[in-house]
């Protein structure tokens, strides 16, 4: 593999790089002053020029996206999504945690680019750390006319406000943390109207992720050119990809998007491959939401565009979860079940039975009381809904479906096996005293 300088992780381990004094003397708040010297016009067509894909899940380009405003309006909000529900993803945290002053500026210069006045950086309730971090950040970023009336001298004023939801999957979704910012309960809205053109209190709205924003002071700094040489054409700039279960070195990791899921997991500057000399059995590449890869499938590559060829709904969050050959993959398919079952928002029916079926059937089957015909059905229920066939609000019974599917087509053998010997898993007992 060629070499890789870090971009969005570079002041990760420096000593104060929390502050905006060590941010600044390395360079930081450089990107927003250029920024603020063009129109907003110029910043929206230098991203979009870059291609920076949303880093979110969906990978939609931003500099697109914003555009879609209506010229016409008076009021814009900016929200930006730090809920990083998705399991097992962590790399909105670490962003967060080591390196605020990044997020900050990529905000205002968002916030410049769509003209929006005020910003919300929304959390998951569980960020107690980041909160406090970003909080301290822009407190500091206020303090020093960064924030605010005129930032930075200019005509441009901006508020950032952190806020932190309650705790659910469905707050990461635009339109349910849209409803849970304005106070209410975070169902997702029908679309259309999109946030950009009715969004947050009903005014046009951008949604943009962390790792997104903090892509964009690189983007200005060093132009869009340098950005479209790093990775490949469809999948441009830096990203950051986790890595955990049983390998040598969890974490969260930075690289071009030509990295491959086996040399995340095997090469030494990365997960550093398996512990105790274990094989992979299963990896969930994408966050678990994208499905899942059996063992002879982690030759593909970590961009937008290579996982459908492996059958996956996209790349995700890039936060590959890593299944070692003792994992019996009937408690995985039930644990993946149980999740959506628990997380559907219950506004739509397909959703709010189907993933609570898949859930039923995929317990059948742990608990060693399956059928063969089980595995048909469950196939049949997770094609039934979702917002492909156009039956639910939002994405999350596609999200359901992925995992759902590629776990039973790619393991339909031990499946199968399993089901005709008729054990229960391991831990039946312990869960039967729980329960
Ligand atoms: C059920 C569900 C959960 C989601 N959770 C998150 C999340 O935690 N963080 C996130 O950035 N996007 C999440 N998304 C995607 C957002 O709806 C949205 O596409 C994204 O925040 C846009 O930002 P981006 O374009 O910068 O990627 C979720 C989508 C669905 C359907
Ligand atoms: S698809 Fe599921 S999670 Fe999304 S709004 Fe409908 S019921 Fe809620």
């Amino acid at each position: 593999m060629a070499s890789y300088e870090p971009i969005l992780l570079r002041n990760r381990g420096v000593e104060g790089s929390r502050t905006l004094k060590v941010y600044e003397s390395r360079g930081g708040y450089q990107a927003v002053r250029k920024a603020l010297k063009m129109t907003p016009e110029a910043v929206v067509e230098e991203v979009k020029k870059a291609n920076l894909r949303g880093r979110g899940g969906a990978g939609f380009p931003a500099g697109m996206k914003w555009s879609f405003l209506p010229k016409d309006r008076k009021v814009t909000y900016l929200c930006v999504n730090g809920d990083e529900s998705e399991p097992p993803t962590f790399s909105n945290r670490v962003l967060m945690e080591h390196d605020p002053h990044q997020l900050i500026e990529g905000v205002i210069i968002a916030a410049y680019a769509v003209q929006a006045q005020v910003a919300y950086i929304y959390l998951r309730v569980e960020f107690h750390e980041p909160f406090h971090i970003l909080q301290r950040a822009v407190d500091e970023a206020y303090a020093k006319g960064y924030l605010g009336r005129k930032v930075f001298g200019s005509d441009f004023s901006v508020d950032v406000y952190v806020h932190r939801g309650a705790g659910a999957y469905v707050c990461g979704e635009e339109t349910g943390l849209i409803e849970s910012l304005e106070g209410k309960r975070g169902w997702p809205r029908i679309k259309p109207p999109f946030p950009a053109i009715e969004g947050l209190f009903r005014k046009p709205t951008i949604v943009n992720n962390v790792e997104t924003l903090c892509n964009v002071p690189h983007i200005i700094e060093r132009g869009a050119s340098w950005f479209t040489g790093v990775g490949p054409s469809h999948s441009t700039g830096p990203k950051l990809f986790c890595v955990s279960g049983p390998v040598k070195r969890p974490g969260c990791y930075e690289w071009s998007m030509d990295i491959t899921v086996k040399e995340l997991i095997e090469d030494p500057r990365f997960g550093g491959g398996m512990r105790d000399g274990k094989k992979v059995k299963c990896v969930l590449p994408g966050g678990i939401s994208m499905g899942a890869l059996s063992a002879s499938e982690l030759h593909m590559k970590m961009d937008f565009e290579d996982p459908r060829k492996f059958g996956l709904l996209g790349l995700g969050t890039a936060a590959a979860v890593v299944l070692d050959e003792s994992i019996d993959i009937r408690i995985v398919l039930r644990n993946l079940a149980r999740f959506y079952a628990m997380e559907s928002c219950g506004q739509c029916t397909q959703c709010r039975e189907g993933t609570s079926w898949m859930h039923k059937i995929a317990e059948r089957i742990a608990r060693g009381a399956g059928r063969l015909e089980d595995l048909d059905l469950i196939l049949q229920t997770a094609r039934n809904m979702g917002m492909m066939p156009g039956l639910s609000i939002c994405g999350l019974p596609d999200g359901a479906t992925y995992p759902i599917e590629t776990v039973v087509k790619k393991f339909r053998g031990e499946l199968e096996e399993r089901i005709r010997a008729q054990f229960p898993e391991k831990t039946e007992v312990s869960l039967a005293v729980v329960g």
